[in-house]
């Protein structure tokens, strides 16, 4: 039987593209392989948002080269945010790649796969594979919205993934039933900008009208959603987060900079003051919330007094989590136009390391104080012996019991704890 591997780098959008993709196979009949090495179809499902990871693209599209040379019926696939408007210039780059297809073009994948006698059914890809034979997680990643209507000047994605579609509300709630009934407990929402689900659809729902109708799904225990935009994100949706009992308590909400200036550069649409008033509001009417953010380090022109205006503001909404970036200039943006990337890579690397030095310092102490309590998670797997899984906060719990406690709901009395994860004893 023929066999495929999925290589999958990037963001949540690209895992959630992958395991579609994964499912459409099994269902044509090809069985998962465990390496390029014994598979007979790859597909390369690809991030190019900063230089390092397209490094890493092009690394593994060199390595398929030589894989190829060797074994010539090896049929290569390659997706994801790569792929261009210039097919014909990346074919001619990459002689040895059997298909390229935008990211979500399935379409054309199912073009091609039809040619190789595969099924034609685009249903198909709106479901993750079901993991059939590994043990399946309760997790779903849903998109709701492809594409990105920004434009941050820094940024490649709307180039790759185009302007924003948003998937109908009916096919979004009828998929997540049918999800519920097959066994998953959670479901994440997933958008570059989730907060603009809806504009572009007839009756204009928006992404609270989706969380409510999910919210009465029966045998769904929680739902998430990602990312928001500071300059978007609406009352009423955080009105939802805060009344609907299966909506988690956790949002991730990138700043970018905290710097006036650096923030008008990078075209993000809102200030410091604006996103410090809307971190207010949120703790105000979500007291519970955790909060992670996005953060660039080294933008063009980045003084080291600017840089200090980011680190102070994160100083000051002390997030629960911080994902922390080296600017990296990408061809075609408008930052790539207009700017110098001027800020040597060492100054980068050391504002970087600030950075990370504060925040595992602030979730030290936000983590330690569910040391002696007790916290609901929802258990995903096991990892060398041990459980785990997710607080409503979307903390990661490690646990050790003889139980299977796969997909369900433990009670854990938290006995220790760090800046990335907690660990405890269940409760029966
Ligand atoms: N839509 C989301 C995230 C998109 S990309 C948002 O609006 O925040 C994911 C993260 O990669 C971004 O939050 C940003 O911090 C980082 N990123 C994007 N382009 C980058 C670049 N050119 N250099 C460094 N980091 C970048
Ligand atoms: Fe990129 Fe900005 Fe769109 Fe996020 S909102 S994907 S950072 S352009
Ligand atoms: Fe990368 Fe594209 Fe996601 S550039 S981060 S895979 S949207």
């Amino acid at each position: 039987m023929a066999r495929y591997f999925v290589w999958t780098i990037g963001c949540q959008m690209n895992k959630a593209e992958s395991q579609r993709i994964a499912g459409y196979l099994d269902s044509a009949g090809y069985q998962a392989a465990t390496s390029f090495s014994d598979a007979d179809l790859v597909v390369l499902n690809t991030c190019v948002v900063r230089q390092r990871a397209e490094n890493k693209v092009l690394g593994t599209l060199g390595l398929l080269q030589g894989l190829k040379n060797e074994h010539p019926n090896l049929q290569i696939l390659v997706t994801g945010c790569l792929v261009n408007s210039n097919t014909q210039e990346l074919k001619r780059r990459f002689p040895h790649v059997d298909l390229l297809f935008k990211p979500g073009d399935y379409p054309e994948l199912i073009a091609w796969g039809q040619k190789q006698g595969m099924p034609v059914e685009q249903r198909l890809l709106r479901y993750p594979r079901n993991d059939a034979g590994i043990a399946p997680s309760p997790c779903a990643l849903i998109p709701v919205i492809q594409g990105c209507d920004n434009f941050c000047s820094y940024c490649i994605v709307p180039y790759r993934r185009g302007r924003e579609v948003s998937r109908p509300l009916e096919e979004i709630v009828c998929d997540v039933e049918e999800l519920a009934r097959q066994g998953i407990k959670e479901v994440t929402l997933l958008g570059q900008n989730v907060d603009s689900y809806g504009h572009d659809l007839p009756e204009h729902p928006d992404l609270a009208d989706l969380l409510n109708e999910l919210n009465s799904i029966n045998d769904l225990v929680r739902i998430r959603f990602l990312t928001n935009h500071p300059k978007d994100i609406s009352l009423k949706l955080i009105g939802a987060v805060a009344s609907l009992n299966k909506v988690c308590e956790h949002l991730e909400l990138p700043v970018q900079a905290g710097d006036n200036d650096i923030l008008k550069a990078m075209r993000r649409g809102y200030t410091v003051e604006r996103y410090r008033e809307l971190v207010h509001t949120i703790r105000r009417k979500i007291p519970q919330i955790s909060l992670s953010t996005d953060i660039i380090v080294g933008f063009p022109g980045e003084t080291e007094e600017q840089f200090e205006h980011s680190l102070s503001l994160l100083k000051e909404m002390r997030f629960d989590v911080i994902h922390v970036a080296a600017y990296s200039s990408r061809p075609g943006t408008i930052a790539w136009r207009e700017y110098q990337d001027n800020i040597p890579v060492e100054v980068k690397k050391e504002r970087l390391n600030k950075i990370e030095e504060l925040q595992a310092a602030v979730a030290s102490k936000i983590n330690s104080q569910l040391q002696g309590r007790q916290v609901e998670v929802l258990v995903e797997g096991t990892k060398k012996e041990k459980w785990f899984g997710r607080t409503r906060s979307n903390k990661l719990v490690f646990f050790e019991d003889a139980g299977d406690w796969l997909g369900q709901l433990a009670i854990i009395q938290i006995e220790k704890t760090s800046p990335w994860s907690l660990r405890g004893e269940v409760k029966k």
